[in-house]
């Protein structure tokens, strides 16, 4: 069971596709189930190509927590051990955390705890700044806030508008979140007390740059 994992989305699912594409080979590894609280969201026509069930779980006219033990229920159904936020842009509440405890990952288009919240690439821009990022870490209720699993830096360059920015920012994402999901799945990450241990493969790193 340890290597089924549910991921959720609201949108595109480019990094979705890069977890469908990395584990498409991989039998101890299976994206078993993608929800989506949008049920326009390509990410879903990306997960029934691959021939990976969906729901779609509309967050509209009910609570959070209800919200939150609705999707509690299909992805036990689907009985994952591990969830991916993937472009999910909902805050998740306890109701969802304490199902998963230490369980749930998510992916952020910046240099955590530079620039949380949406749009942070063009936050990252308009900063000024020389190098921005990708993270991956573990979801606590705040926004963009639980521990750091894992970092990717990537430059800003000398006539970069926002869109080219964003464009090298997410290319990182995709070599993250696949790396960072697989050493879950295969047992190798764990959070205890606030402290990440991961146990790295050939080839792997926690700080990665472009
Ligand atoms: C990514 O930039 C991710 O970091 C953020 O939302 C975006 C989702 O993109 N949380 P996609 O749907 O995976 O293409």
């Amino acid at each position: 069971m340890t290597g089924r994992i549910g991921v959720l989305i609201s949108g595109s699912g480019t990094n979705l596709q890069a977890l469908i594409d990395t584990f498409a080979d991989d039998p101890a590894v299976e994206v078993a189930v993608v929800i989506s609280n949008k049920a326009d969201a390509y990410g879903l026509t990306r997960a029934k190509v691959a021939g990976i069930s969906t729901a779609v779980v509309d967050h509209r006219g009910k609570s959070r927590s209800v919200f939150d033990a609705e999707l509690v229920e299909v992805l036990s159904a689907h009985q994952v051990s591990w969830i991916a936020l993937a472009g999910f842009m909902r805050i998740i509440t306890p109701v969802f955390l304490d199902a998963f405890p230490g369980r749930v990952i998510n992916i952020h288009p910046s240099l955590l705890p530079a620039f949380p919240g949406v749009n942070a690439q063009q936050q990252a821009f308009d900063a000024g700044v020389d190098v921005t990022g990708a993270t991956v870490h573990f979801v606590d209720a705040g926004m963009d806030t639980g521990p750091i699993i894992a970092q990717g830096s990537v430059r800003r360059l000398k006539g970069d508008s926002a869109e080219d920015l964003k464009a090298r920012i997410l290319a990182m994402e995709h070599r993250l979140f696949p790396m960072v999901m697989r050493m879950a799945a295969e047992g190798r990450l764990q959070l205890g007390d606030g402290d990440v241990t991961a146990d790295l493969r050939p080839g792997e790193a926690l700080h990665l740059s472009d």
